[in-house]
């Protein structure tokens, strides 16, 4: 990537001699041996910004998907069921992933709804699910007329906490669906034990996490069943797209046919005809499987770089006073960062505000944003628990006590307050551009006293 150092030669001529060769040299001393070096004014207040340069634009076309996709354009076959695109990505995507087999939908979302009705989870269910997440991991659920039962946040890991699981469990539990958030792995063994000991399915929400790894293997591939999106920002993106992956003949085989209006499919089903299960369609295109066929060659290239420059940041964020770095769940093995995140402690800051924390690193060149909220309070469980049909599904006193549940996430609460995010194009950038986030964050640290 071209550089434009002068942003940062600036701040560097403000700070310690003994240091600048160094950190020139695109290695940052840990936080302790640069501390109070800095004498520029913070960009917010008119000083020069870390950094002018921009990030990497996201995503990035592939002149190699240009042929393909001009051949389906001019066949007019654009559907799966005259073309060989689909049916080629699902094979190349479940070989990816390590599942024995894929089906390719219109959208993550579709992916889940998919994964939902075929693994039974029917209106009057309950489904425990983690708080932080995207909203589509609820709407799905809500999708089915089931409770999605929200099990209270690790901070540490940024997932559902498994201690906190079991006592969610009741006689109408039919499934867990773990989110792999931020592309950080869930401590899947746990909560498959969990899963064995009540008889309840396990739905990976694997959205955001692909070619992330816990024990050996990618999440998506360690419950019942996986899915992924391929909305236009996510990591393998064609605007609108997405996946369920399972390693059970006959449940994919019924996933295949759900998605495709109940149409039988496979052996397991071979002995039927017309639509004998109920159906939807959740089809992907094939102009979607041309441009995911591209982007996937990409992927696990990206995923290594995305990895080694967030574990150079986690090496050194870690050493700001204030500034909690991840940790990966037990037995996890890698995440696929579809964000960088850390927790900000304004108490080490002289009590700075997450907002004026997030501005003063947005004008020192550095994108970010505070994550998810609190969006159970939003207004739309209350909508849905309200509606005519959830009250005659869901007893008054089940209702009220879900209600009230609401208000009892202290963890997840405060995750919401302290979380902070880089995106992940950002992380396919050099060393030294890591330096600069390094470099800002800690700039602000120095600073705090002229923010407060
Ligand atoms: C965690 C999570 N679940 C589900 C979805 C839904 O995927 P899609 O937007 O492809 O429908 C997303 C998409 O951002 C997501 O991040």
């Amino acid at each position: 990537m071209k550089r434009k150092l002068l942003s940062r030669r600036k701040f560097i001529a403000g700070t310690a001699a003994g240091t600048a060769g160094t950190m020139l040299a695109g290695r940052i001393p840990a936080y302790s041996s640069i501390a109070t070096t800095a004498s520029s004014r913070l960009a917010i207040q008119g000083g020069d910004p870390v950094r002018t340069e921009g990030w990497m634009k996201w995503p990035v076309w592939n002149k190699d998907a240009e042929e393909p996709m001009l051949k389906v354009l001019r066949s007019g076959n654009w559907w799966s069921g005259q073309g060989n695109n689909v049916e080629k990505f699902e094979q190349e995507y479940a070989a990816l992933i390590g599942a024995r087999r894929a089906v390719a939908t219109a959208s993550g979302t579709t992916a889940l709804i998919t994964a939902l009705q075929v693994l039974g989870v029917d209106a009057g269910d309950e489904v425990i699910v983690s708080p932080y997440t995207f909203i589509a991991t609820y709407n799905v659920v809500f999708n089915q007329k089931a409770l999605p039962v929200f099990a209270d946040t690790d901070q540490a890991t940024f997932s559902i906490d498994p201690n906190k699981i079991e006592a969610k469990i009741n006689d109408r539990t039919r499934a867990l669906l773990p989110v792999h958030i931020l592309g950080l792995p869930v401590d899947m063994n746990r909560i498959n034990a969990i899963a064995k000991k009540h008889n309840l399915v396990v739905i990976e929400d694997a959205c955001q996490a692909w070619l992330a790894e816990y024990d050996g293997k990618m999440c998506g591939t360690l419950g019942d069943l996986g899915c992924f999106s391929f909305q236009n920002s996510k990591h393998i993106p064609s605007g609108e797209g997405g996946a369920v992956v399972g390693n059970d003949d006959a449940v994919m085989d019924l996933c295949q046919s759900y998605h495709n209006c109940g149409r039988p499919y496979g052996d397991s089903m071979a002995a039927m005809h017309g639509y004998p299960v109920r159906g939807s369609n959740k089809r992907m295109t094939e102009l979607q499987a041309v441009i995911l066929l591209s982007q996937m060659k990409r992927a696990r290239k990206d995923a290594d770089k995305r990895l080694e420059n967030a574990l150079y940041l986690d090496s050194k964020l870690k050493d700001i006073p204030g500034i909690i770095t991840y940790q990966l769940s037990e037995g996890a093995n890698r995440s696929a960062y579809h964000f960088y995140p850390f927790r900000y402690k304004k108490e080490h800051f002289d009590d700075l505000s997450r907002d004026k924390f997030l501005a003063a690193l947005r004008a020192e060149g550095i994108p970010c944003m505070g994550g998810y909220g609190m969006q159970y309070h939003d207004g739309l469980i209350e909508e849905a628990i309200n509606s005519r049909g959830y009250k005659r599904l869901f007893s008054q006193e089940r209702l009220q006590r879900y209600r009230d549940e609401l208000h009892e996430l202290p963890e997840n609460d405060q995750l919401t307050r302290e979380a902070v995010w880089f995106t992940q194009n950002m992380l396919l950038a050099e060393k030294d551009d890591m330096d600069d986030i390094i470099q800002a964050v800690t700039k602000v640290y120095e600073k705090r006293k002229e923010l407060v």
